[in-house]
């Protein structure tokens, strides 16, 4: 039979597959794309992915017998926190992030810690030598760890690598670098990716390696090219934070052996990173001063709670349109607080600059932390202090109404740990039978925050 070599252009973010050139992509709509990438490749991978089966399927029960498999645990215990309990055999995480955060610092320390303990590792480095490796191994003073270190790129050559040496976890850094001979496009195009990792994937199953594969990020947040490989693998995981900071966050995107949304805190230092393991005081800030516009806000990251301080700056705007700036907090949430401060507390936010953050920067998604920002906005806009030791919870509603929001125990016992003596919440919190030493102070509509500070202000 005549082989027909026909190209397709297949879109480098959502990897559709398109006939035509077109500027965007007609199913994910980003803009410039596609990508021309031989036929015969995705042929070849349709071609091994199908398989017919004359005889039929088992089909199996629920209720079968199951072999548990014990998860490796890492000397890092925000890592296990994050992986759900430590690596699971045979899975596949995925951990990505910006290139400079330190995923190949994560992943040297990771695994020369573990190739310490009784477990095989190997390291395969598409991006770096094996001399900048060691160089970074002694930096680390790792040097004398027994990680296997490969620098190698061809998928053929690293399975090969893999089937005669058997390995516990396999890292691979990065998967962007990854190429196969059978496939005719450039690594990191979509087909060399998925053709990787899938194969990568398929090994890790059959053999019972965990896999741990680091993926560069483009600067919309997205893994740069396919996103494909989210859905294949079993456990995502971003690396975020600002260079110019320290402080990095490992988040759980995706688990299918763990909670999603946990965060594990990091700081990087010239010997590497360490972990964080209280993190409240980290985004707490200076505590020792009251200042107008600033409120704490315990907010709850997966399943721990992590106190977080809001800071709001409200100025006299000499603009037409006044200012709104928002760092680590959405902007739509902060014009509702405006709005409902503005028509059922009397508070006129027109004529100010205002700019609201969270500090240290980590990125609040709760809406609980509604009455947080309404009292930040509420004590700088007054010029009054809230109480230094009060923490607020709850969602504002458009009446103004406060709303009780979920883990309220888990909020107050984490406030109370780090020394805070009350708890504004809503009115219907169900606060549980055992309720920590704490004062709590239950309000029922946003009015009863500003009642005080504006008597203040008038006296
Ligand atoms: P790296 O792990 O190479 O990032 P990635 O693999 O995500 O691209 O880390 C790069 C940054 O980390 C680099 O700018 C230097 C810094 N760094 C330290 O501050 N301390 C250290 O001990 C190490 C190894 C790196
Ligand atoms: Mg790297």
């Amino acid at each position: 039979m005549i082989k027909t070599v026909k190209s397709y252009f297949v879109c480098q973010s959502c990897g559709a597959k398109s006939s035509r050139w077109t500027g965007r992509c007609a199913t994910c709509e980003d803009w410039n794309t596609l990508v021309e990438e031989s036929g015969t490749s995705l042929d070849f991978i349709s071609r091994n992915t199908k398989t017919v089966s004359p005889v039929g399927l088992n089909i199996e029960s629920l209720d079968q017998d199951y072999e548990k498999q014990e998860r490796i645990e890492t000397i890092l215990k925000e890592f296990n926190r994050v992986t759900g309990g430590g690596i699971v055999p045979s899975s596949a995480i995925l951990i990505s992030g910006e290139p400079g955060i330190g995923k190949s610092t994560l992943l040297l320390q990771l695994g020369a810690s573990l190739s310490q303990s009784k477990y095989k590792i190997l390291y395969f480095s598409g991006e770096e030598a094996s001399s900048q490796i060691r160089l970074r191994a002694d930096r680390l003073g790792l040097r004398s760890c027994p990680l296997g270190l490969v620098a190698e790129t061809n998928i053929e050559k690293i399975l090969s690598t893999l089937v005669n040496n058997k390995a516990e976890v396999v890292i691979i850094d990065s998967i962007q670098t990854l190429w196969s001979e059978q496939i005719d496009s450039a690594p990191g195009t979509v087909s060399q990716v998925r053709f990787s990792t899938q194969a990568l994937i398929r090994f890790a199953k059959n053999s019972g390696t965990a896999l741990i594969l680091v993926g560069h990020v483009t600067k919309e947040g997205q893994i740069a090219g396919p996103k494909i490989v989210e859905h294949m693998v079993d456990t995502v995981l971003y690396f975020e934070g600002d260079t110019g900071q320290p402080y990095r966050i490992l988040r759980t995107t995706k688990n299918r052996y763990g909670a999603t949304d946990e965060i594990a805190v990091f700081e990087m230092l010239q010997l590497g990173l360490k972990e964080i393991l209280n993190p409240s005081e980290l985004f707490l800030g200076d505590r020792d001063q009251s200042i107008p516009g600033v409120s704490v806000f315990p907010s709850m990251e997966g399943t721990r709670p992590i106190l977080v301080e809001f800071q709001a700056l409200v100025l006299q705007s000499s603009l037409g349109t006044p200012r709104r700036a928002v760092v680590g907090w959405d902007t739509n949430r902060l014009s509702m607080i405006l709005a409902v401060l503005e028509a059922r507390c009397g508070l006129c936010f027109s004529h100010h600059d205002i700019f609201l953050n969270v500090a240290g920067g980590l990125r609040i998604h709760e809406p609980g932390a509604d009455l947080a920002v309404a009292s930040a906005l509420i004590s700088s806009f007054t010029g009054k202090p809230m109480s230094r030791g009060s923490v607020y919870f709850g969602e504002i509603s458009l009446s103004g109404a406060v709303r009780p929001i979920g883990h309220t125990t888990h909020r107050l016992k984490e406030a109370k740990k780090l020394g805070f003596q009350e708890a504004v919440v809503s009115e219907s919190s169900d606060l549980g039978p055992d309720i920590m030493n704490i004062a709590v102070k239950k309000i029922s509509h946003v009015k009863e925050l500003t009642k005080e500070k504006i008597q203040d202000k008038n006296t």
